[in-house]
C-alpha cells in the first residue's frame, strides 16, 4: 500500500451539498485520540512502500483541536522520503498558517469559481475569505480540488484561471460520487466535460487532473489507500461506512478484493473509483 489516508475528525462545519458526511445519519461524529493515532503510525511505519500520508476523513482535519500535535508526531516521516498531504476546506488557514505550510501537499477543496456557485455547493463559509486565505499558503504543492455536480459544471473552465490567479500548482477535477446526493439527475454531460478538461490541460502549464474510473484492479481507493477512521479501524474507502479491524484489512484482502468486485457493496455502482473492467460506470 502506497499511501494512507487518516481521519483525524470526523466533524465538520459545513454542509456540502455533495458530501456523505451530510446525509448519513450514522457518523459517529468525533476527533481522533492521540493514542489512538500513534498506534496507527507504528503500524504504518512497518510499511515499506508507503509514499504519502494523508490528513483527509469524513470531516474537518483542522478542527480538530491537537491539530498542531498531529503535524508534529508524523513531520519526521518526512525525513523518510514520506510526502504528508492535508486536504481542508481552508476555514482554518489563517489560525493554522505556519503549520499548513510545513505539509508538503495542500489540497483546498473549492467546488466553485464564484460566490454565487460556492454558497450553494458549500454552505457554511464563505468564497471571498477562502481566496484570501489560500493566497497565504506556500506549500510545494498547492491543489485546488473541484468536485462536478449540477450546480458548478459551467465553471470549469473558469476554476482553472481562478487557480492560476491564487498560485495553485495543480487542478484536480472529480466527478461528484452520487449515492449520497438526493437528486441525483445529473444536469451535465460526462463526455462533454471530459472534452473540455482535455482542452483545459493543452492549454494551461498547470497540472489538470480529472479523476476517472481505472481500468485495472477492482478500484482506484482500495487498490492503492488504505484509509484509518478516527476510531483506529480502517475503511473499505471513504464512501463505504463499514469498518474493518486493520489486522482484517491486511489478512482479508483477497476476500475483500472480491466482495468489491462482485459488487457487494451498492456504493460502488455509481463510483468514480470503482474499475471499469468491473463495470465502473465510465460516463
Ligand atoms: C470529505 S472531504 C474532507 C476534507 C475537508 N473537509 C474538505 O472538504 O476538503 C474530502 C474531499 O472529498 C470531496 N467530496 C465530498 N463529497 C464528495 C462526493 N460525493 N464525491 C467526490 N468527492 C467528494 C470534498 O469536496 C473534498 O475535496
Ligand atoms: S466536503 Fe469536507 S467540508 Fe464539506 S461537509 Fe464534507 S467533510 Fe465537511
Amino acid at each position: 500500500m502506497k499511501s494512507v489516508d487518516i481521519e483525524i475528525s470526523s466533524v465538520c462545519n459545513l454542509k456540502c451539498i455533495n458530501c456523505a458526511y451530510n446525509s448519513e445519519d450514522n457518523i459517529d461524529k468525533q476527533f481522533m485520540k492521540i493514542e489512538v493515532f500513534t498506534n496507527i503510525l507504528k503500524k504504518i511505519k512497518k510499511m515499506n512502500n508507503l509514499v504519502y500520508i494523508h490528513l483527509v476523513g469524513l470531516g474537518e482535519a483542522t478542527l480538530h483541536p491537537k491539530f498542531i500535535d498531529f503535524f508534529e508526531l508524523i513531520k519526521d516521516l518526512k525525513s523518510k522520503g514520506v510526502n504528508i498531504g492535508i486536504t481542508t476546506n481552508g476555514t482554518n488557514i489563517l489560525k493554522y498558517v505556519d503549520v499548513l505550510n510545513k505539509f508538503d501537499t495542500i489540497t483546498i477543496s473549492f467546488d466553485a469559481a464564484s460566490a454565487e456557485v460556492f454558497d450553494k455547493c458549500r454552505p457554511g463559509y464563505n468564497f471571498s475569505k477562502l481566496v484570501e486565505n489560500v493566497k497565504k499558503l506556500t506549500n510545494k504543492k498547492k491543489r485546488f480540488s473541484f468536485i462536478i455536480n449540477n450546480y458548478n459544471f459551467k465553471e470549469i473552465e473558469a476554476f482553472v484561471e481562478l487557480s492560476k490567479k491564487l498560485g495553485a500548482t495543480d487542478v484536480y477535477y472529480e466527478f461528484a460520487n452520487e449515492p449520497w446526493i438526493k437528486k441525483n439527475n445529473r444536469h451535465y454531460d460526462k463526455t462533454n466535460i471530459k472534452l473540455i478538461i482535455d482542452k483545459l490541460k493543452k492549454s494551461n502549464d498547470l497540472n489538470i487532473v480529472l479523476k476517472d474510473s481505472p481500468v485495472s484492479g477492482v478500484c482506484n481507493y482500495f487498490d492503492n489507500v488504505l484509509k484509518f477512521n478516527q476510531d483506529g479501524t480502517t475503511s473499505i474507502c471513504p464512501f463505504i461506512n463499514k469498518k474493518i479491524l486493520f489486522e482484517d484489512i491486511i489478512l482479508s484482502r483477497k476476500a475483500l478484493t472480491e466482495d468489491i468486485e462482485n459488487l457487494k457493496y451498492s456504493e460502488c455502482k455509481q463510483c468514480n473509483h470503482f474499475s471499469i473492467m468491473n463495470n465502473g460506470t465510465k460516463c
